[in-house]
């Protein structure tokens, strides 16, 4: 019988999420080749998928037809072990449903940049019709007693969507970026829709607590009556609309699989060229794909400020500042990439001198797995300075990848990974243009003892809850008959991964 066939008797995990784990390239006849994602999400589900058997829904990032893209999805889905569906999507719907309401209102407004957004109602509408074309697709798919899990902010609906369509999976819901605070959510045009349609999930996962909070006080500050039971890291909020666990869930990488590949002859040889390259300095990194809620342009004016206010720095540091291209049909994303380089060529200019230092090394790519890890290797203090970010995964791939721990994290108080690694980084407000200086030059001059005990407190924390910890926790959350697994961050002990669906 075909894997995932309707009479099949074990739950099923069926993942939706905007884009499908792997990018689709026209081979050279014509026709579609699949290619694996990089990202981290495919690698924690995996085994999950392939020993429950398992469906990934999603869009294959290319305008096509189902019918194009059958022939890759088939094999690329053989190939991996779960089923693969793609829900294509037209070009007027990736206009408005994936560049308008996900990109220039969910996203600017979520990262409490309100004066970014376009509430354009024309937006919404294809957003509601794009939602209901996906819930169509897995309800399709769907049985009683398989766990539909819903990733990110493109998505929201479906859970509600599918209620429509009398499912009677079980659905659950990831958001990965921050939820908003109510003085900020309110200004949804959409709001009680949004609300009501995360209300429709049996549990909703965030990253933070303070994402957690923020969500529960946006119910309330709606008028919804809303009881809250429980005190730990998942709640129960039962509205008159029903019940829905809310928890947070904070989402982190393949510590072990970054650990071993840092530990390579090859990284550690591209490693050491890059200190031949920049001799005699320390190297501070900025990796971060091309966003304006990155707050690259402030950190380089930090990085500029240092170099103004002390002049003993000069020809002791440089800063890598790495931007990988994304989202170029959005203008505000051009408009930045522009401001970053007119911001690196006058520091370069007006610090640089001829055949010697340079301050700022700037590369507008993406790097290769090689050139990540040594790059994470090589660095001397990592700089992340999002001005909010859901958890920011550079941070806990700079931590693992940092095996002689010997080095310093730099870190937005503003990313949900702050929660976890304030334990051991410098903390900073990524406004504060002289306090992020002042920053590098306590990270610079930090003694080795305590560089060592602060990077050895994060990995510690960074291996406990790995990204399998993570999905099986989210797991555990949705079918757990109490929540007294899931207490407040202070009482919580390692709960060793089990890779495999709960139920
Ligand atoms: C964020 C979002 C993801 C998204 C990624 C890349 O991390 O949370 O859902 O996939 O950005 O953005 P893109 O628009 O290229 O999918």
């Amino acid at each position: 019988m075909k894997r995932g066939a309707k009479s099949q008797a074990r739950s099923r995990l069926i993942v939706v999420s905007n884009r499908l784990p792997f990018a689709f390239k026209r081979g050279p006849g014509g026709n579609w080749i699949a290619e694996p994602g990089s990202g981290g999400l495919v690698t924690a589900l995996l085994p999950v998928l392939r020993n429950r058997g398992g469906t990934w829904i999603g869009w294959p990032g290319s305008a096509g037809s189902t019918r194009e893209f059958a022939p890759a999805l088939t094999s690329a889905g053989s190939a991996a072990g779960y089923d693969l569906v793609a829900v294509p999507l037209d070009e007027a719907e990736v206009r408005e449903f994936y560049h308008g309401f996900s990109n220039e209102v969910i996203w600017p407004l979520f990262h409490d940049l309100t004066s970014l957004c376009n509430f354009d109602p024309a937006y919404w509408r294809t957003y509601t019709k794009v939602n209901r074309k996906y819930a169509a697709a897995v309800a399709a798919r769907a049985d009683r007693g398989d766990f539909v899990w819903v990733h990110d902010y493109h998505l929201m609906n479906v859970g509600g969507d599918m209620r429509a369509l009398a499912t009677q999976a079980r659905l659950g819901f990831f958001l990965h970026i921050p939820f908003p605070s109510p003085d900020v959510f309110l200004k949804l045009p959409w709001r009680k829709q949004v609300i009501r349609a995360l209300l429709q999930y049996d549990l909703v996962g965030f990253q933070a607590a303070r994402d957690r909070r923020n969500f529960i006080a946006c119910i309330e500050a709606l008028g919804e009556e809303a009881r809250v039971e429980g005190r730990g890291t998942v709640v129960t909020v039962t509205t008159a609309r029903g019940e829905t666990r809310v928890g947070s869930f904070p989402i982190s990488i393949d510590y072990n699989a970054f650990m071993r590949a840092a530990a390579t002859a090859e990284v550690d040889e591209k490693a050491r060229e890059l200190h031949t390259l920049l001799p005699g300095r320390k190297l501070v990194l900025g990796i971060d794909r091309l966003d304006y809620t990155k707050g690259i342009t402030l950190r380089l004016q930090a990085f500029q400020d240092l170099l103004v206010r002390h002049p003993d720095m000069r020809g002791k540091v440089s800063l890598i500042q790495v931007v990988v291209p994304s989202r170029e049909d959005i203008p505000e994303y051009n408009r930045m990439k522009t401001e970053i380089e007119q911001l690196v060529g006058r520091i370069n200019g007006e610090f640089a001198r001829p055949g010697g230092w340079v301050p700022v090394w700037y590369e507008y790519r993406s790097l290769t797995r090689l050139e990540l890890l040594a790059y994470y290797r090589a660095a001397d203090i990592a700089l992340i300075t999002p001005l909010k970010d859901g958890m920011n995964l550079v941070a806990k791939e700079y931590c693992a990848c940092s095996i002689e721990e010997d080095c310093v994290l730099i870190l937005s108080e503003f990313a949900g990974a702050a929660e976890q690694l304030r334990i051991g980084a410098l903390l900073v407000n990524p406004h504060d243009i002289e306090g992020v200086a002042e920053a590098i030059r306590t990270a610079h001059s930090m003694p080795q003892d305590e560089r060592l005990a602060r990077m050895r407190a994060m990995r510690r924390s960074i291996r406990r809850q790995d990204v399998f910890w993570w999905v099986d926790s989210f797991l555990r959350a949705a079918i757990a008959r109490d929540l007294s697994d899931f207490p407040a961050p202070e009482a919580q002990a390692p709960q060793p991964p089990s890779n495999q669906l709960p139920f």
